[in-house]
């Protein structure tokens, strides 16, 4: 069985076969999938989605880029979001410089990613972190925000399976991972997951198939930020969770295990960090 960490199955692209597509997840064993808001706007059609479906969670956040959305009012309805039953992470949140370059814009965003930071702790939720193009300040504002127990981290040993004295905080995962494997190392030591998509199967992805060698599986989740980044051989087309064994067997061969291995090992971790069963 497979945990998808990050789909935006609402968006557009899916409009004419929605929901066909998704009830054909679980068969094809994608049992778990987290859809991810990124705008006031997403989150609500996240949150309905997650209604409907049983295997569906919900991620409530603003991404960096649509940060106009955010005031105190709309921060407050934001914060209420974090309580809905099926809400299992902040996200997605956090920075990016590609297209933001001036410095005013780029303050705000950090401001934001700021505030929804403490909104995770507040709420004891781990975060889902968006960063492009702005690794210093992002690894600066994580450490800032320091780490926190999630309602994950605080179930009982026998709710978790993983003794006591092993538990350790775990409040998030940088998603689309896109930075250096020596950076990923701290993060993981920071107590962060690396998620890992179809990038990863890409023939110029030097930098993620080292980063992928040189962290633990155990750190490692699977994710397709569809319906972009669909990985090798579909490269290029609408992407969607049933694509997610290219990149479970991708990650295999980098770390000399089996398919199966990673396919059972980062559904553990996807289940840990976002206290789901
Ligand atoms: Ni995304």
């Amino acid at each position: 069985m497979i945990f998808e960490t990050h789909a935006h199955y609402d968006d557009e692209a899916f409009d004419g076969d929605r929901e066909q597509l998704l009830r054909s997840l679980p068969q094809k064993g994608i049992a778990r999938v987290i859809n991810v808001g990124a705008s006031l706007e997403t989150t609500k059609s996240t949150l309905a989605l997650a209604e409907n479906y049983d295997f569906m969670y919900a991620a409530v956040g603003v991404h960096p880029s649509d940060i106009a959305d955010l005031n105190e009012e709309t921060y407050a309805w934001l914060k209420e979001q974090t309580a809905h039953p099926k809400t299992v992470a902040v996200g997605e949140i956090g920075l990016d410089y590609y297209w933001d370059k001036e410095p005013e814009v780029q303050e705000a965003q950090q401001e934001w990613f700021r505030r929804q930071l403490v909104l995770a702790k507040e709420s004891r939720l781990p975060v889902i972190i968006h960063s492009r193009d702005a690794a210093e300040d992002t690894m600066r504002i994580i450490k800032e925000a320091g780490s926190w127990e999630t309602k994950a981290s605080h179930m009982s040993e026998e709710e978790t399976k993983v003794p006591e004295e092993e538990a350790e905080t775990v409040c998030g995962v940088i998603h689309c991972y896109s930075y250096s494997p020596e950076q990923a190392k701290e993060y993981v030591k920071l107590g962060y997951y690396i998620g890992v998509g179809g990038v990863v199967t890409f023939k110029n992805a030097k930098k993620l198939t080292e980063t992928v060698r040189q962290i633990p599986l155990e750190r490692i989740l699977l994710e397709t930020d569809c319906p972009y980044m669909a990985p090798e051989p579909h490269r290029g087309t609408r992407n969607d969770s049933s694509y997610l064994p290219y990149v479970a067997a991708k990650i295999a061969e980098l770390k000399g295990v089996t398919a199966q291995e990673v396919r059972r090992v980062t559904w553990e971790n996807a289940c840990r960090l976002f206290g789901v069963e």
